[in-house]
């Protein structure tokens, strides 16, 4: 028998774990839409978290991690599917705060991460993986999670976490799942939706040039074929690099694993996509 999912709204309302089992609960934190991506991530903590653990899904639309308010207007918000996504994948606990009940009009205490935000996405979007911290701190707080999963698409995010996590002796672990996919190899995203159908049709050469071009054997003719393959006249890099696969700073050589992480501009859809080598 499946028990209702609960969806709580207000922070005071969050159900304590039950103490005496030994149980789990399994947060995916999302900001809504769910797509594929999303819903892997939650079949994921479901398997996890066995019978007897609980699965929490928050969906809250982070105002502090978006650097420019017409995006933060612009993010979709189909509250009512998620939710029946939710119940249909067999989510315990649906936690979708307002923004007033989250965020005190007077705060001023934040996570502030120093080293592992200064390339690939945070280069060019400064505080944003602060905001991210904040963030999945309160919600850890909130909603004292044993473990959390987060998707490899957004490599840099996970990094930051478990960053954050260690230096903070955060008591939650942190779970990665890799990157869903849409049959042409296209990363899954709730922005795909906004390309015209010639971009659409453009974007897989991005999965692809990351592939062909890992077989190269030093970071140049890495670089460079994915350069290559990756332009076209239809987008425009904003970044493409090869970073180390745990600090995030730029390699010199292939001797640890690394990372070849880039993001594109098709319009003003920025897509971002990575892949991991390891040495041989
Ligand atoms: P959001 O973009 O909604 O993503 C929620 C989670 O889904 C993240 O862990 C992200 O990596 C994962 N995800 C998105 N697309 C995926 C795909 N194609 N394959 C696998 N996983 C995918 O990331 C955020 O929200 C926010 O920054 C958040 C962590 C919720 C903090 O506000």
């Amino acid at each position: 028998i499946l028990a209702a999912m609960r969806i709580v709204v207000d922070p005071a309302a969050i159900p304590a774990l039950p103490a005496l089992q030994q149980s789990s609960r399994i947060l995916v934190p999302t900001m809504g839409a769910l797509h594929e991506g999303h819903l892997e991530l939650i079949r994921r903590a479901r398997t996890l978290a066995g019978p007897n653990g609980e699965v929490a899904v928050s969906i809250f639309v982070n105002p502090i991690q978006f650097d420019r308010p017409d995006d933060l207007a612009a993010y979709p918000r189909p509250l009512e599917q998620d939710l029946e996504k939710c119940r249909a994948e067999g989510v315990d606990l649906v936690f979708t705060p307002e923004a007033s009940s989250i965020f005190h009009p007077d705060r001023s205490t934040a996570v502030l991460e120093s080293s592992l935000s200064k390339t690939l996405c945070g280069a060019t979007r400064p505080g944003h993986f602060d905001g991210v911290c904040t963030i999945v701190l309160k919600l850890f707080n909130l909603l004292q999670p044993t473990a959390a999963v987060f998707g490899e698409k957004d490599y840099q995010q996970l990094a930051i976490i478990r960053r954050m996590v260690r230096d903070l002796n955060v008591p939650v672990e942190i779970i990665a799942a890799p990157t869903v996919r849409e049959s042409d190899g296209l990363a899954m995203s709730s922005r795909n939706t906004r390309l015209n159908p010639t971009q659409r049709a453009d974007a897989p050469r991005i999965r692809q040039a990351l592939l062909s071009a890992s077989k190269e054997s030093s970071p140049e003719a890495i670089l460079a074929t994915a350069r290559a393959a990756i332009e076209s006249s239809e987008n425009r890099i904003d970044y493409l690099e090869l970073v180390d696969a745990e600090t995030l700073q730029p390699v010199e050589d292939l001797s640890c694993p690394t990372l070849l992480a880039t993001a594109v501009f098709y319009g003003d859809v920025r897509l971002i996509d990575n892949h991991s080598i390891r040495p041989c």
